[in-house]
């Protein structure tokens, strides 16, 4: 951390800050220019930050010089996490396809969208008993029964389940049946939700919060990782922007970004971010051609009769289509799929 103290700054404001640092069981190193003089301050910085230095007199600006998520940072952890959900790896050398309808609805329709996904070759089933909806009066998931759903979909195709938890207080139980939870982008930033999921003993999926910067996104991450769990893998889902034409932008930028900052494995929802299924073929390209460790996407039997996010689920053959490109290129740029 650095304090960069304001040109009028007096040599008693310096020494009260130096006297400050000492207090809080740092060491503070002070330079002084020609107009300004600053203070490279030395330990923890959690410390520092009760400080309040920003506040003190005499102070211009003060600056973190380290990363403020830790446990997910890459700064201390250099080499890239590889997150296994029921056997199934994400990141590293793998590229993981995970597939599924938007929200289980009944069992033949889950377990219609979970053999096309097989059939295709995801490694991993998706799908929402637990709906986050802009609206109370449109449909919000089965709850449990559609949990029971899912794992006797899973019990049948040997598919794993990531699912969505909405509520704190539904963590235990959706824990209960998923294999990996999915904490969505409304919820990003529901910060007892994090740290339930954070102690739950599942990998979590942390979408990235539609309107978040990839820093919120990272410490959203770090409430996960300070309750113990460090099997988190994030996911980018596209972004609020001014354009109409997709449903969200998808911040392709964002996964280079983000694997460069940590060490979690990065993968991208091309269905939510397009919302449009013409475009999760080409997104899809573009995540993995970006570096992306994975895709999510929807799929749906028959998705005009779907009861969320039908105009985006991939039908017939769409998926294998989509699982071909998805193996093809991997096999490019030297990955495996899962
Ligand atoms: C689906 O997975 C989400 O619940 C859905 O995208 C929410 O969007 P909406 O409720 O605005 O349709
Ligand atoms: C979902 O994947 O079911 C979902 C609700 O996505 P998002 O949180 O990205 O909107």
């Amino acid at each position: 951390m650095v304090i960069v103290m304001a040109p009028d700054a007096t040599p008693s404001h310096i020494e009260h800050l130096v006297d400050l640092v000492d207090s809080a069981g740092g060491e503070a190193y002070v330079t002084r220019g020609v107009s300004r003089t600053i203070i490279g301050l030395v330990g923890d910085v959690r410390r520092f930050e009760t400080l309040d230095l920003r506040a003190m007199p005499g102070v211009s600006d003060v600056l973190r010089i380290s990363a403020p998520y830790k446990l997910v940072s890459r700064e201390n952890h250099h080499r890239r996490s590889v997150v296994t959900v029921r056997g199934v790896p994400i990141g590293g050398e793998h590229m993981t396809l995970i597939a599924g309808p938007c929200a289980v609805e009944t069992p033949e329709q889950t377990l219609g969208a979970a053999l096309m996904a097989k059939a295709a070759g995801a490694a991993l089933l998706r799908g929402g008993a637990y709906k986050p909806r802009t609206s109370p009066y449109a449909f919000q998931g089965l709850g449990e029964a559609g949990l029971k759903i899912l794992a006797e979909v899973r019990d049948e195709t040997g598919l794993p389940i990531v699912t969505e938890v909405v509520d704190a207080g539904d963590v235990e139980l959706v824990a209960s049946y998923a294999d990996m939870l999915q904490i969505g982008t409304r919820n990003m930033q529901n910060f007892a939700l994090l740290q339930a999921a954070g102690e739950a003993g599942k990998p979590v999926l942390l979408k990235r919060g539609m309107s978040a910067t990839i820093e919120e996104w990272l410490m959203a991450a770090e409430y996960i990782a300070q309750r113990g769990n460090l099997d988190i893998v994030l996911c980018e889902r596209g972004i609020r922007t001014f354009e109409k034409a997709t449903r969200n932008t998808l911040d392709i930028a964002a996964v280079p970004v983000a694997q460069k900052l940590s060490h979690l494995p990065v993968i991208v929802d091309p269905s939510h971010s397009g919302g449009k299924r013409d475009l999760v073929l080409p997104l899809s390209r573009a995540a993995i051609a970006a570096g992306a460790d994975g895709v999510i996407v929807d799929v749906h039997p028959a998705p005009e009769t779907a009861l969320c996010d039908g105009p985006q689920a991939l039908v017939g053959d769409d998926i294998q289509e989509l699982a071909d490109a998805v193996s093809s290129m991997s096999r490019l740029l030297g990955r495996t799929l899962a």
